[in-house]
């Protein structure tokens, strides 16, 4: 069956019908690819939902074509987001496609380039303001509720709807849910999309299981893990540098529900995570390495001692090449030598 789209392919379970414009660009149907390197240290079966796959290179595109086609269907003409990079992205892509005018408000300095470029490009109109997300966001709120622009941040629950299909395509592949799911956690509606996506899928029949959900934050933006508003929040994993999640109290609801947790993992733990995925062919960017540096965490731990071979799965969020300054941070560029076949055999050892 050829693809078009995650609200063509799960329908039923969406809030649509026959007169919403559908605006798509293809999104989801990402792979679960088996990690070995994984496997072998943690002893269970882990999988990564490999999200960077999707058309703006984030799961934020699932979320997007909901929200952008119910915007369309109301007849809005403006969009509006505050973002970490990834979302004003994908609004700016998705309103593209549209024929809408999309405003980003962003944290000036704090977004990684390859983002700041998507959204230029699909021309946003892209303001940076001197403050983090959580400022840019309180604005956001703001204007959309006095305007007539239509939000289209993770408070849109469009945008939790469509997400909510990543947890559909993991039980469709597998047969049934995985024991555990881990996953980043920044304005945290992407870990409330999940565990609403599996409730519902087990509730239609299509999965027996449930998983645990394991939620994972930067330690130094880690308002869920410590109970409190972070004032001002710092990682290196820029796209959950977030002090005060809107989706808060339904990330704790999908922790407790689900028997989970919620935790914090240092910059370097995710650089090191990050590495070990680049070493087995998968290029995320640093937020995204954040469910492998928690598991990693929690093994050494002894947390998954009574659960070998069950299955685990890890979603990256966002693709490597968002960020090209972090992944050439510590590594040396080539040099330029003659165009020379001596000195090329002699430079890899031949
Ligand atoms: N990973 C990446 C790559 C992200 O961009 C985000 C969020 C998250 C994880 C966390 O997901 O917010 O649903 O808990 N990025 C938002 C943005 C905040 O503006 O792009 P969440």
């Amino acid at each position: 069956m050829r693809w078009t789209g995650i609200i063509e392919r799960y329908r039923e379970y969406l809030p649509v019908n026959d007169k919403t414009p559908v605006v798509t660009l293809y999104e989801g149907n990402t792979p679960l690819i088996p990690i070995k390197q994984l496997s072998k240290i943690t002893g269970l079966q882990v999988f990564i939902k490999y999200e960077g796959l999707n058309p703006t290179g984030s799961f934020k595109d699932r979320g997007m074509t909901m929200a952008i086609s119910k915007a369309k269907e109301k007849g809005a003409a403006m969009v509006m987001c505050a973002s970490t990079g990834n979302t004003s992205a994908s609004a700016a892509a998705y309103a593209a496609a549209a024929e809408m005018k999309c405003f980003v408000l962003i944290p000036d300095g704090n977004i990684a380039m390859g983002k700041l470029a998507q959204a230029m490009v699909h021309k946003a109109k892209v303001i940076a303001i001197k403050g983090n997300f959580d400022d840019a966001f309180h604005l956001v709120k703001g204007i959309s509720a006095d305007y007539p622009v239509e939000l289209v941040n993770s408070l849109n629950p469009f945008r939790i709807e469509g997400q909510k299909t990543a947890a559909f395509e993991i039980c469709d592949f597998l047969g049934d849910a995985p024991e555990f799911h881990a996953i980043p956690v920044g304005n945290a509606g992407n870990i409330t999309a999940y565990w609403k996506g599996y409730k519902e899928y087990k509730s239609a029949g299509k999965s027996q299981a449930l998983p645990k959900m394991l939620g994972f934050q930067a330690a130094g933006a880690a308002p869920i893990v410590h109970d409190r508003i972070i004032e001002h929040p710092e990682t290196v994993a820029t796209a959950i540098r977030i002090g005060n999640p809107a989706s808060w109290k339904a990330a704790v609801q999908a922790r407790d529900d689900s028997g989970g947790l919620i935790d914090a993992v240092s910059d370097q733990e995710i650089l090191e995570a990050y590495k070990i995925l680049a070493g087995a062919g998968i290029f995320v960017e640093p937020a995204s390495a954040a469910p492998i540096a928690g598991i990693l965490k929690l093994n050494t731990q002894g947390y998954f001692k009574n659960h070998a071979a069950q299955r685990m799965v890890c979603t990256v969020t966002g693709h490597g090449l968002k960020d090209p300054k972090t992944a050439m941070q510590d590594l040396a560029q080539p040099v330029a030598v003659p165009a020379d076949r001596q000195t090329i055999l002699k430079m890899i050892g031949l």
